[in-house]
């Protein structure tokens, strides 16, 4: 049976995963699955701040390149994760932030902006500008960025990415906005001004992180509000947890959900890409975050597909 990227190309859709860039430079059976499955990758932490700027000033980009060389030697595009977000910052900013003004503040958010999308001007599709700057009752994140610079600090992001790199499309990215609600349509008000305001948003990203004890009620119909707003739309970060061990019963429930998900992105003309957040349990981040909970992805601890898997290939086929 074909792999996902070739079943998903005559749809013309994207399918693609988070990379772990010491395993693509190490397990040859990872690489093996990442570039005969996959047609988009994203960097899973390597392009993040606290990865890329060390030490203030000090740039290291050498893991995101090898990344981006390896996509473009296998026909895969790039979803560029994340420049600005509450997470994974470096120290030395987290450490200063409180003793710098307003203006230090947003310069060195401008500089960060501009450095890291200008070193991969041309060779980024969908770049993640902002990320979770939501709280779920739909309340702006009370981060660093919203307590120094105020909510324009979201609209300057995206036109400081633009002008680094004109040709990439730029996305807000969020998690638990699968389904309407505060969140969700919180969201939907921001990117509705945005583009009211002529800001260059072309996309949100639904990272959809699922888990089986939650629903998943309204997700096509939630992507089309977003997609008549004459936006992109793409499901970034798929995976869907359970408590271990997994019973047969919760398994079908992740195996419907991974359906589900794909269905709704194929439905919706202007859902250009579908991205699971890694392929194998065994690298998994749920164990770490959530405990007792885990086996999220559709492959097994061994690197073998699972039901999860198959139906992805089934989907993509019917569609
Ligand atoms: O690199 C250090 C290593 O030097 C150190 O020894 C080790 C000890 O803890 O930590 C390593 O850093 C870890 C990093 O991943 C790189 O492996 C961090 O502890 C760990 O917290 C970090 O987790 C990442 C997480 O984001 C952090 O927020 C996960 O791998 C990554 O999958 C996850 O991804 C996020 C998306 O970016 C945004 N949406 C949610 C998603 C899941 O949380």
């Amino acid at each position: 049976p074909d792999s996902l990227r070739a079943l998903a190309a005559p749809v013309g859709l994207r399918i693609g995963t988070a990379v772990n860039t010491d395993l693509l430079a190490s397990n040859p059976a990872y690489t093996k699955i990442l570039n005969s499955q996959f047609s988009s990758v994203t960097p899973e932490n390597v392009m993040k701040w606290e990865s890329v700027e060390p030490t203030q000033g000090t740039y290291n980009w050498a893991p995101a390149d090898a990344l981006v060389a390896s996509a473009k030697a296998n026909g895969q595009l790039v979803r560029g994760h994340t420049l600005v977000w509450h997470n994974q910052l470096p120290q030395w900013l987290t450490q200063e932030a409180s003793s710098l003004s307003a203006d230090q503040l947003r310069a060195i958010l401008k500089k960060h902006i501009t450095d890291e999308v200008t070193h991969f001007k041309g060779k980024i599709w969908q770049w993640d500008v902002v990320n979770e700057a939501f709280n779920d009752d739909g309340t702006l994140r009370n981060s660093i960025w919203l307590q120094k610079l105020g909510s324009g600090y979201i609209a300057d992001a995206f036109r400081w990415a633009h002008a680094a790199d004109p040709k990439a499309k730029l996305f807000y990215n969020d998690y638990n906005i699968e389904f309407t609600g505060p969140k969700s349509n919180a969201v939907y008000a921001l990117v509705s001004q945005l583009k009211a305001q002529g800001v260059p948003i072309d996309g949100v990203g639904f990272q959809t992180h699922l888990d089986t004890q939650y629903g998943l009620p309204d997700l096509e119909n939630n992507l089309q509000r977003f997609a008549k707003l004459g936006l992109n739309v793409a499901e970034t970060e798929v995976d869907m947890r359970t408590t271990l061990p997994v019973t047969s019963l919760e398994q079908n429930a992740q195996v419907a959900g991974y359906t589900t998900t794909l269905q709704a992105c194929l439905a919706v003309k202007q859902c250009i890409s579908y991205t699971v957040w890694g392929f194998g349990d065994a690298y998994s981040w749920v164990p770490g975050v959530f405990a007792g909970e885990g086996a999220a992805d559709i492959y097994d601890e061994n690197l073998q597909p699972k039901p999860e898997y198959t139906t992805l290939q089934q989907t993509l086929a019917l569609a």
